[in-house]
């Protein structure tokens, strides 16, 4: 496993081994890696003959008051556990080598990047798109893996690939839970030992939801208070329960099959953000 730090000498690598013909598959991270990241990993291992990680910790995908500074960071670790996966390159680019002096370039994709997670956080997704374009731009993957947790960064990543013509296949890798159901995050880490048990009501919710369908609810208002209810009993601070259509994320008027239920909810300052669909 090769540990790289420059854009030049990532590019010389991937070049020669797509010469040979290897398919390259790419797992874009922000570190801190934990089984969801490793699933990914296999995913990408299973389609491609190369693969790469990057760990890079994106600052402009953080708001002024949000955790840059405080997110975990522990890179002797994920090389540990990225060399165990086969992982065959470690991208780990300073700030310099990704925003240099004199940056200037960001890319959005509207609408999609304003909704949902995007309305507490309006400059996210554009802090996302522009790192992950140019990571592309980079590694030159064939496939590229996100995680279904982060759901519509994948919807976002996808209109962007379709939008700009980019020559990568996105595959969409499954949630990866902890015994109790809480979905793997770097960011749980955050949480106190009572919020860590308090947590797990978004997924008790979500598996709410799915089940109040099949036994016949259809009114997305009544799902949505009802799990803000069971989310706000447990001392969660609900930022949105919302359920739209798993591809245009528009708002639903019944709840149907391909309806995604996505939340963001504060335990303490730590923000969670959880998924299913029905
Ligand atoms: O999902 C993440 O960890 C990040 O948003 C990503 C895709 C690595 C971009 O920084």
């Amino acid at each position: 496993m090769r540990f790289v730090k420059k854009i030049s000498t990532l590019k010389k690598i991937i070049s020669h081994r797509k010469k040979k013909g290897d398919i390259i598959g790419f797992v874009p991270t922000m570190g801190y890696i934990h089984e969801g990241h490793l699933s990914l990993v296999r995913t990408a291992r299973k389609q491609s003959q190369f693969v790469v990680v990057s760990i890079f910790v994106n600052p402009p995908q953080f708001g002024p008051k949000e955790d840059f500074r405080a997110y975990p960071r522990d890179l002797k670790r994920d090389m540990q556990l990225l060399k165990k996966e086969g992982v065959d390159v470690i991208f780990n680019p300073t700030n310099k080598e990704i925003y240099p002096e004199g940056y200037k370039t960001y890319v959005e994709v509207f609408d999609l990047s304003k909704i949902l997670c995007g309305v507490s956080r309006p400059t996210h997704f554009q802090g996302v798109t522009t790192i992950v374009l140019k990571l592309f731009n980079i590694v030159q993957p064939d496939i590229a893996v996100f995680g279904k947790k982060d759901y519509q960064q994948t919807v976002i990543i996808r209109q962007m690939v379709k939008d700009l013509n980019l020559d990568v296949k996105i595959v969409i890798g499954k949630i990866v839970r902890e015994k109790d159901g809480l979905a793997m995050s770097s960011r749980n880490t955050y949480l106190s030992n009572d919020e860590r048990r308090r947590a797990v009501v978004l997924y008790r919710s979500l598996q709410w939801v799915k089940n109040a369908y099949k036994k016949g609810l259809r009114n997305p208002k009544k799902a949505t208070q009802r799990i803000n209810n069971m989310i706000s009993k447990r001392g969660g601070r609900v930022n949105y329960v919302e359920a739209v259509d798993k591809d245009t994320l528009k708002p639903v008027r019944n709840l149907k099959k391909g309806t995604l239920i996505g939340l963001a909810v504060y335990f303490g300052k730590t923000r969670l953000i959880d998924n299913i669909i029905i």
